[in-house]
């Protein structure tokens, strides 16, 4: 028998950004989880992370917006910039008056210490240094049992998937699916925007276009007196232990941004002279194949987050999805019953998420041909290439579809999608 009432114990394998945000979602509708986090709870997350109206409307219902306000940087435009600093488009990724909130940026090290506060104060239980080993049993009558990596074991009458990219959640049932690399390296660095020649009334953040392709300009900090700057690269894949050198090899990075570097307009010169070795980093730009099934086959293990659907960087859509994932999961959740049963709901929840996880790829992938070299995008055929006169002038709200969503909403939809077909079979 499938489950026909809410699980009374949901078991979250990942404390990242998805983890944590269904935990607060599910307390919110009265169902008990606990968080297994393979990590210490001292680890330091590094970097910054863009989220747009269709992830802060769920942020807020959990009442989490309110307490990021002051210590995130608000803004709604991206900006592209030609070689002589004229916009050419604009990309909007919040807007208060077309989508309810402005897009924020914020440190994951911050967000993630703010959920961690909220699940606290709520008493959610937080297991750190507990690393998902395997999957003992799984199926659909019974509690899933698991076993971690320093030989604890648990049950729960669920269990969600929500260890990120490389998730061994995945791998107990999907092990065949591996991340796979896009060619595509990001190197960045952050910057003091003191130091650069931003010509006046700019704006920022900026995609500034030269020969090279795109080069980012990100405010990243509250009062925006730091950049986050940086340009993709091709290059080769790497194993772990490449990676990682490569990593620690600051100065490769370096040389590598500053290739070409008086291709560049003036702007993208002057930020290439503010790196200091000491903060380049870099990010490579790894992707899930659409995955055939979020959910084992029991339907009682369900992944959620990166671990169904990591998707490339550039329309900054991947935290803002796993959330969305994650609201309307709950929701449906919080309504099983007998016309809304566990297999019928998870699977009704898989195929409007998986459609609209496509639309962002089909969306991404218009974006990325953007930021190409000139090279690369005289071979491309027209509509390849994103153009806000095509898709997404901001003005008109052509977003909408994007932004202006309330998962909650959807999800009783969904619910109520179900409840008719049950009607409808009895009668
Ligand atoms: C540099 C960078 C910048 C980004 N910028 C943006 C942005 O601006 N906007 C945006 O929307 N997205 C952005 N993303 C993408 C975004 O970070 C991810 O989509 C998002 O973090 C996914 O959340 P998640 O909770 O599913 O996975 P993760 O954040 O990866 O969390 C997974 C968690 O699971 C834990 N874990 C892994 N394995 C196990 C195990 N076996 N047992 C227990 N725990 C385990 C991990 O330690 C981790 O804490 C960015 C990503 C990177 C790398
Ligand atoms: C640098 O310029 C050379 C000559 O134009 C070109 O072949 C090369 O691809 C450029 N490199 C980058 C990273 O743009």
């Amino acid at each position: 028998m499938t489950l026909t009432t809410p699980p009374t114990e949901v078991a979250i394998i990942g404390g990242g950004l998805a983890g944590f945000t269904l935990a607060l979602a599910l307390h919110r509708l009265n169902i008990a989880s606990t968080v297994y986090e393979a990590r210490s709870q001292d680890h330091n997350h590094g970097g910054g992370l863009m989220l747009s109206p269709n992830a802060l409307r769920t942020l807020d219902s959990i009442g989490l917006y309110e307490r990021l306000r002051d210590k995130a940087l608000e803004f709604d435009t991206l900006y592209f910039k030609d070689d002589k600093d004229e916009t050419t488009d604009i990309y909007y990724f919040g807007s208060e008056t077309m989508y309810g909130y402005h897009a924020i940026r914020i440190m994951r090290k911050e967000l993630l210490s703010e959920l961690l506060t909220m699940l606290q104060e709520r008493s959610i239980p937080v297991h750190f240094d507990s690393a998902l080993a395997t999957v003992d049993s799984d199926d659909p009558n019974n509690k899933v049992e698991f076993t971690f990596t320093n030989g604890q074991t648990a049950s729960a009458s669920l269990l969600i998937g929500a260890d990120g990219i490389h998730s061994t959640v995945r791998s107990t049932f999907l092990p065949e699916v591996k991340p796979r690399f896009s060619g595509i390296l990001g190197i960045n660095c952050v910057v003091q925007r003191s130091e650069l020649r931003i010509p006046d009334n700019y704006g920022l953040p900026a995609i500034a276009m030269g020969k090279p392709g795109g080069f980012l300009l990100v405010p990243q900090n509250p009062d925006a007196s730091e950049l986050y700057v940086g340009a993709q690269r091709v290059f080769a894949e790497l194993d772990d232990a490449g990676w990682n050198s490569l990593r620690k090899d600051k100065q490769k990075l370096y040389d590598m941004i500053h290739e070409n570097q008086t291709d560049w307009p003036d702007v993208v010169q002057s930020a290439l002279e503010a790196m200091t070795l000491d903060r380049m980093g870099f990010w490579a730009f790894y992707a899930l194949p659409p995955l055939s099934s979020w959910l084992s086959e029991s339907k009682r293990i369900i992944l959620v987050g990166d671990a169904a659907h990591a998707i490339p960087p550039t329309v900054g859509q991947g935290a803002n999805q796993a959330i969305e994932d994650v609201c309307a999961l709950a929701y449906l959740l919080s309504k099983l019953s007998p016309e809304v049963s566990l297999d019928k709901a998870a699977a009704l929840w898989q195929s409007y998420r998986q459609e609209r996880i496509q639309k962002i790829l089909d969306l991404t992938q218009q974006m990325n041909a953007k930021r190409l070299p000139e090279s690369e995008k005289a071979k491309l055929p027209p509509g390849a290439i994103w153009t806000d006169k095509s898709l997404a002038r901001g003005e008109g709200g052509e977003l909408r579809w994007l932004y202006n969503i309330d998962l909650s909403d959807e999800a009783e939809k969904w619910a109520h999608e179900l409840k008719l077909k049950a009607a409808g079979a009895q009668g």
